[in-house]
């Protein structure tokens, strides 16, 4: 049921538990189609290690092209296999989606689904929900710098850290809009908070860039409370009071770290979604997890990372109401145990999926 409307998703498995992880996602969407949510028509590229080392390309020439232009949104799964130990693959296809359809918004919700999920026993999952942006466009991830003298003695390598004024504003005003609409800032009574997380006591350059366009942007939500803290007493903060986070905005490489600590407050891995977005423009949605070789094809797997990646997906395309149901129906299962091993359960990737559908 494929009318003028109808959703266009590329589906990208990629590698090892992405592959299954992404197949109950699919599944998913597929059945609240058929339930008349929407109308959907997916396309899935084959685009990962096993094709690599088959045809020795990564995605074709025009990919990233021909993805902006003929769908809404992307799903993806994880990259990286054993036979490829530089990720060449996974970094051509990840890092160059970030970049070249200049996804600037890495969008990283921390929030626990279950008392059941928090490994921290002051606080319970109502008191774990903030979401994390995290700049995708710049920092040490452009890809700049250099070696001199390698493999001698004197060698030197440079790997360049790069801020610019347009990169750190958008960021940083993303996540005050963010912040405006955030339920649970409302819900409390209060004001939202945006707190922005640099190193600008060493980072004399890029951290004094950041500190400076986060005031600056922060002047024009009057609505919000700024604040500061340097990434490592943030790193503490998320463990000794998640409570007092709302948003969290900061630089690609400080937020690859800290979205993984805020994947374990949420349960782990297994059930953390994130979503490489520009507003407005055909964006990426993918798992936090990897593509877990060990795990790979024993049907093992958590899908709900995948399963609320597909929520975000749909709320991010202004399906609201597809999107709380998948929520709902996830987080519905995990109350009652039905999941995989990694949440105390004892099904299968494929079982819990199933325990998810409509
Ligand atoms: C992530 C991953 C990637 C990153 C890797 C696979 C390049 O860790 O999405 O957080 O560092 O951004
Ligand atoms: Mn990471």
């Amino acid at each position: 049921m494929t009318g003028p409307k109808a959703l266009r998703l590329a589906v990208v498995p990629g590698d090892g538990i992405g592959v299954e992880t992404t197949r109950e996602a699919v599944r998913v969407l597929e059945a609240l189609a058929a339930d008349g949510a929407f109308a959907l028509s997916m396309t899935r590229f084959p685009w990962s290690a096993d094709h690599y080392l088959a045809t020795g390309e990564s995605l074709p020439d025009g990919a990233f092209e021909m993805l902006s232009r003929d769908f809404d949104a992307i799903l993806v799964g994880a990259f990286g296999d054993p036979r490829i130990p530089d990720m060449r693959h996974a970094k051509e296809i990840l890092l160059g989606m970030r970049f070249r359809m200049d996804l600037y918004v890495n969008y990283r919700p921390v929030k626990c689904l279950d008392d059941r999920l928090s490994p921290l026993k002051k606080w319970s999952a109502k008191d774990i929900d903030f979401v994390i942006f995290r700049e995708n466009t710049e920092g040490s991830y452009a890809g700049m710098g250099g070696s001199f003298k390698k493999g001698t003695p004197d060698e030197l390598a440079i790997e360049e850290d790069v801020s610019t004024r347009k990169g750190v504003e958008r960021i940083c005003r993303h996540a005050f809009e963010h912040a405006l609409a955030f339920e649970k800032p409302k819900r409390l009574g209060r004001k939202p908070r945006v707190l922005m997380a640099d190193k600008h006591n060493v980072h004399r350059f890029g951290g004094d860039l950041w500190h400076r366009v986060f005031l600056e942007v922060a002047d024009a939500y009057p609505g919000c409370d700024a604040s500061h803290m340097f990434v490592d007493a943030l790193t503490m903060q998320m463990v000794k009071n998640p409570a007092a986070l709302d948003v969290v905005v900061t630089n690609n490489m400080f937020g690859d770290i800290v979205t993984d600590l805020g994947a374990m407050l949420q349960g782990g891995l297994g059930v953390a979604a994130s979503g490489n977005i520009h507003p407005g423009r055909t964006s990426m949605f993918e798992p936090i997890h990897g593509s877990a070789p060990y795990m790979a094809g024993k049907n093992v797997a958590n899908p709900l990372g995948s399963i609320l990646t597909v929520g975000m997906l749909l709320e991010t395309l202004g399906h609201a109401e597809a999107a709380s149901r998948v929520e709902r129906a996830a987080v519905e299962t995990i109350r009652r145990g039905a999941t995989t091993a990694d949440l105390g359960g004892t099904l299968s990737t494929s079982e819990a999926g199933d325990a998810v559908l409509p």
